[in-house]
């Protein structure tokens, strides 16, 4: 068996706090939610016909549009045009966080 030097620990158990704290950069947004709102408008609609199926995709190909928590919630807002909806800033991080499962920002 290895030992692990004693000064390892606080120094892994002050990591792991920093990446908790700064690990969802939609902490007002409920992914549940947003999955709702995502199935009620239909959003993967034009996405599935693009990707060839599953809409899903569009979020993970490697050539995707968007790379950034901002350029995420820019998109939804110009999308949300395309379902005909005026998403209150509640609901736009409801869709991020949503969203952020395929995009997983840190
Ligand atoms: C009328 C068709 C249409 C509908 C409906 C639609 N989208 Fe899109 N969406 C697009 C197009 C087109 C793109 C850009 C694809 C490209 O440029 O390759 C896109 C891209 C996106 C992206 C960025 C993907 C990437 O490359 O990172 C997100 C996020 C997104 N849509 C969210 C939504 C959400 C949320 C809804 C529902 C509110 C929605 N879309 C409804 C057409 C649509």
């Amino acid at each position: 068996m290895k030992l692990i030097p004693a000064f390892i620990f606080p120094a892994m158990i002050l990591l792991g706090a920093a990446a908790a704290a700064s690990a969802n950069p939609f902490p007002d947004g409920n992914a549940l939610n947003g999955q709702k709102i995502f199935e009620k408008y239909d959003c993967n609609r034009c996405h599935n016909s693009i990707m060839g199926g599953d809409g899903n995709k569009i979020f993970t190909r490697f050539d995707r549009k968007r790379n950034s928590p901002d350029g995420l919630i820019e998109q939804i807002g110009m999308c949300s045009g395309n379902v005909n909806a005026h998403f209150t800033p509640k609901e736009t991080q409801d869709l991020a966080a949503y969203l952020n499962i395929f995009y997983k920002f840190k």
